[in-house]
């Protein structure tokens, strides 16, 4: 039931593929205008990576394997004999867009495996483009079934509407489909289980109030803005009972990298007694790192800080803008994926995790 009612509730999309282009919303301009673009280069849909026309890890990795698909079908056409050569400089600037996000290195790897097993196929386009869309589709699909789960965790903690924290955006618009942190948030809302979203505005680069607010009130999602330093007030009023956010990389034991203020998000919630749920694909799980120390941390142009719609706002000082932090494993109750739920994360419930899923 819910899963339908969800599907009904699909208003918002960051991109489509049709007509061998990729078309992005550009987040840039929003709410105040929903202009698309269409692109047909790897190394234009890696600027519009870097400059954040799309984002949030899931949708960033799924950008960029269609940029592989864009770049294949240039090569193809031109170069036929060598294609699979020429595409080595598409990887690299694609990779090269931004650090932290690991569904973007993740989605490279598959697009390069793809094109590995199809060897000297005398066809390979339409394979090429079918393993982007499927990586597309798993997206939206692990998004449905991840608010279901997360949905789960919170029926079973609370029987009344809840007040929930979130951060950055993590909805339709930095997935392929519902969303992560709100997929859940929505399917509890659809479920009765919320009662209003406090939204943190996140700046620099207001993802919260430019885009969520955007996203929940288009649903009609009782919701409220606030400065990003309001969080330890209001959970001292009681105010807020769970937070609910996404994440850009999870490394083996647990840590969780995701949008700079998410970390001292946990440990407020930690001191109030306020439930900190984490939710992504298992495609934003690294094993390859041991800890969040080694999670790699952008750092963005302190002119996103020093300057307010083009207009500048600070005195004439540097500034310093990395735009994710890491939250230790033990400051989470639990991180849900479409794998699982994974209450008080370390190493061997992550290993857990991705071996019993892998294999089943
Ligand atoms: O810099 P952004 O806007 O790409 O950062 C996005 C986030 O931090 C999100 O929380 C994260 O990518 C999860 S999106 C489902």
């Amino acid at each position: 039931m819910i899963r339908e009612q969800m599907l009904a509730a699909e208003k918002v999309k960051a991109l489509e593929w049709r007509d061998k282009t990729l078309y992005l919303l550009d987040q840039r301009l929003l709410p105040q205008q929903e202009h698309w673009q269409g692109y047909k280069t790897a190394a234009d849909v890696a600027l519009a990576i870097r400059e954040m026309r799309v984002r949030g890890a899931p949708a960033i990795g799924v950008a960029a394997a269609f940029g592989i698909v864009l770049a294949a079908y240039q090569h193809w056409a031109h170069n036929a004999a060598n294609w699979q050569a020429t595409l080595e400089a598409d990887f690299a600037v694609l990779a090269q867009s931004r650090p932290t996000a690991v569904n973007l290195f993740w989605a490279l790897q598959e697009m390069r495996d793809c094109i590995a097993a199809l060897g000297d196929d005398k066809n390979p386009l339409p394979a090429i483009e079918a393993q982007a869309v499927a990586i597309l589709n798993d997206d939206r699909e692990a998004n449905l079934y991840t608010a279901q789960l997360g949905l789960q965790v919170i029926r079973e903690a609370c029987s009344t509407p809840q007040h929930v924290m979130t951060h950055c955006n993590t909805g339709a618009l930095a997935t392929a489909g519902f969303g992560t942190a709100l997929g859940v948030i929505r399917a509890a809302y659809l479920d009765g289980l919320v009662k209003c979203v406090h939204i943190n505005e996140t700046r620099p680069w207001l993802q919260g109030s430019r885009l969520t607010a955007w996203e929940l009130v288009g649903e009609g999602i009782p919701s409220l803005l606030n400065v990003d330093s309001t969080a330890a007030h209001l959970m001292a009023q009681g105010k807020i009972t769970w937070v609910i956010v996404g994440a850009d990389r999870i490394a083996a034991n647990g840590d969780v990298a995701n949008k700079i203020g998410t970390y001292q998000l946990a440990v407020l919630a930690r001191h109030h007694q306020v439930k900190f749920m984490v939710v992504a694909p298992s495609s934003t799980i690294d094993m390859q790192l041991e800890s969040g120390v080694d999670i790699p941390i952008e750092e963005r142009e302190g002119a996103e800080i020093l300057y307010l719609g083009g207009q500048r706002v600070a005195a004439q000082i540097n500034a310093f803008n990395p735009v994710f932090d890491v939250t230790p494993a033990d400051l989470i109750d639990v991180i849900v994926t479409e794998r699982g739920i994974v209450t008080q994360p370390n190493k061997q419930k992550m290993q857990a995790l991705m071996q019993q899923s892998e294999t089943s």
